[in-house]
């Protein structure tokens, strides 16, 4: 039984009849408090006008007492100030606790989303551009929350909402055929699209609107159907979507559908005649027009004065079909925080058309680089193919530092070769891109964030090297006591990654906590559930970020302070045992933030 529904149960024993849905047992904020606490006898002394130290202690006469009743969890409650409950557990039951979650699959993660459906639209990038820096916030979170929802068992719907549409490209069919070389035109790259994008639209700007107008004329020849405009279109497409792949294969990001803007333009004219009928939408200066005044969210545009739609169109239409196709509870959508009041006003539109699933808009900050700000203008948009490759090349330059003391001589058994014949090729990938992500889910997502390469790649601080790095530590420590064995499949590919492939170790003893340190961090360990919750509920990868810092610090206050293998048979058993599912703990940890963790570095 929970510890909450144990204190509720006091509770209702106490005063029968009410409602305490409310109760909650906390963990303790100061270990002066004990393990636990639970500070709502307060709320009820207002409610039966009583002494809130009296409502507690009548609470505490209910509960069950480790002398009588076996089952009690309590080695201690005290009633504190203004009548808080300061819980102090036993050892057997946290033993009995630890050894529960330590049996569970997925480390306790409850699967409270069985049988409910979600759609996330994440990264949905602007097809024939490169992905860069800003691209990296929606990625990395939205595939963060993606893996989170799913390891709660929801079926998820990762779909990448792209940016396929609209009057760049008129400007690119005609830049295509005109301005690109037969060389370029036959090795067509998002490079060259670009390069094609940009003379194109310069061209549109001069005075005499001739190149202006024939973009135009192109872009509604592609919206009407021209096999000739439509076979181009869908090869920009293809190209720029084989690009983006090879971006998420870095990043370990997969998504189960790529439905671009483009999907849905068959069916924005139904939307916005629903509106008008519906006498939502109407004429306003030639345009179409929701007035959201009244919800003080100004008016939202549905039909352009030139008849064209727009994003707030295209927006409502794909809800429409999302809602129609998968039936979801809730879609998601991670988008950069500017485009709050575009959420606002269509989420507004769509409750009013009788949208019932929740929409959720996980609006992030803006993110500068080594200080400075990110802008297009600026022309310092690093390419996010870049990024990754210097965060590979930096961590590198760590990995064999690190494995070159004075001497020169190799610190880490040989590994599995690869490409460059070390094996260390996988491992700077597995911490570069690590470093990268863990930067960007360490915060919360509305914060603007700034990226540098020392604090990103730092080894210890708040990132994501120092986390792996505790990983490996836990893994070289349990094969140096001889119970953790690689799992040979998965020891096949690259040894140094085994154990982030391959299931993940499992002690063998019983869990037997004794020092106050190795307590902290059973504690703790018992939290990791509820974190995982806890980072659903807010939409924050950052609230389980924070929490595996604060284990791998636990953890290593509980190293430093409780002897292991030197410890006698027992003891040395039962904290390895501790160990073991700390190292779970972080690798499912680190695994729902989408960072690898290799058994060696
Ligand atoms: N393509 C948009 C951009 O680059 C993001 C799309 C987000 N998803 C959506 N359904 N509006 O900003």
């Amino acid at each position: 039984m929970e510890l909450t529904d144990i204190i509720k149960a006091a509770f209702e024993k106490a005063y029968p009849g009410e409602d305490f849905s409310f109760v909650r047992v906390l963990p303790a904020t100061d270990p002066k408090f004990g393990d636990y606490q639970c500070n709502d006898a307060l709320k009820l002394s207002k409610k039966f006008r009583a002494n809130p130290r009296e409502v507690a202690a009548k609470v505490v006469a209910c509960l069950p007492t480790s002398d009588v009743d076996v089952a009690s969890p309590f080695a201690k409650v005290e009633i504190a100030g203004p009548g808080f409950l300061n819980l102090t557990v036993s050892t057997d039951w946290l033993n009995a606790q630890l050894t529960t979650l330590n049996a569970q699959s997925k480390c306790g993660i409850p699967q409270s989303g069985a049988g409910k459906k979600i759609v996330i639209d994440y990264s949905s990038p602007n097809a024939a551009k490169q992905m860069h820096i800003g691209h990296i916030r929606s990625t990395v979170i939205g595939n963060a929350i993606d893996r989170i929802f799913r390891s709660l068992g929801y079926e998820v719907i990762a779909d990448n909402h792209l940016g396929d549409w609209g009057t760049q490209f008129g400007i690119l069919i005609k830049g295509y055929r005109e301005l690109l070389t037969q060389e370029e035109r036959d090795n067509l790259s998002v490079p060259y699209l670009e390069k094609c994008y940009v003379l194109s639209a310069a061209k549109a700007k001069e005075e005499d609107g001739v190149w202006k107008e024939s973009c135009k004329a192109e872009l509604v020849k592609l919206q009407q159907g021209d096999p000739d405009n439509l076979a181009l279109w869908r090869k920009f497409i293809d190209i720029s979507i084989a690009e983006f792949n090879r971006m998420y294969a870095k990043l370990g990001v997969k998504f189960d559908t790529y439905r671009g803007e483009s999907y849905y333009n068959d069916t924005m004219p139904g939307v916005v005649k629903r509106l008008q009928e519906m006498g939502l939408a109407v004429e306003s200066e030639g345009a179409l027009v929701v007035n959201l005044e009244e919800e003080k969210l100004g008016v939202a545009i549905v039909r352009k004065s030139d008849g064209g739609f727009n994003y707030t169109t295209s927006d409502l239409a794909c809800v429409e079909m999302r809602v129609k196709e998968y039936d979801p509870e809730r879609i998601i959508y991670v988008t950069d925080a500017r485009q709050q009041l575009h959420f606002k006003q269509w989420f507004n539109i769509a409750g009013k058309m009788g949208v019932t699933a929740k929409l959720v808009h996980v609006p992030f900050g803006l993110m500068s680089f080594q200080g400075k700000a990110i802008s297009t203008r600026e022309g310092n948009l690093i390419k996010l193919d870049e990024l990754l490759a210097e965060a590979k090349k930096r961590s590198l330059a760590i990995v064999e530092s690190r494995q070159q003391p004075a001497g020169g001589v190799a610190v880490t058994a040989p590994v599995a070769e690869d490409s460059d014949g070390t094996g260390n090729d996988a491992l700077a990938e597995a911490i570069g891109y690590g470093a990268v992500k863990y930067t960007d889910l360490s915060h919360d997502p509305i914060t603007d964030i700034d990226f540098s390469w020392d604090k990103a790649l730092a080894l210890e601080g708040n990132s994501g090297p120092y986390l792996q790095y505790a990983y490996a530590r836990v893994c070289s420590l349990l094969e140096k006591a001889g119970t953790y064995r690689e799992p040979p499949s998965a020891a096949a590919g690259n040894s140094r990654l085994a154990s982030a492939a391959g299931e993940t170790h499992r002690g063998t003893g019983a869990f037997a906590v004794t020092t106050p340190s190795e307590k902290r961090l059973a504690l703790q360990l018992l939290e990791f559930p509820g974190a995982v919750v806890r980072a659903a509920e807010a939409y924050k990868p950052s609230v389980l970020a924070d929490y595996l810092f604060q284990t791998a610090q636990l953890y290593s206050s509980f190293y430093q302070n409780s002897p292991i293998l030197k410890s006698e048979e027992s003891v040395k058993n039962a904290r390895l045992h501790l160990c073991a599912l700390f190292g779970n703990v972080l690798k499912t940890g680190l695994g729902l933030l989408g960072i690898e963790t290799p058994a060696h570095i």
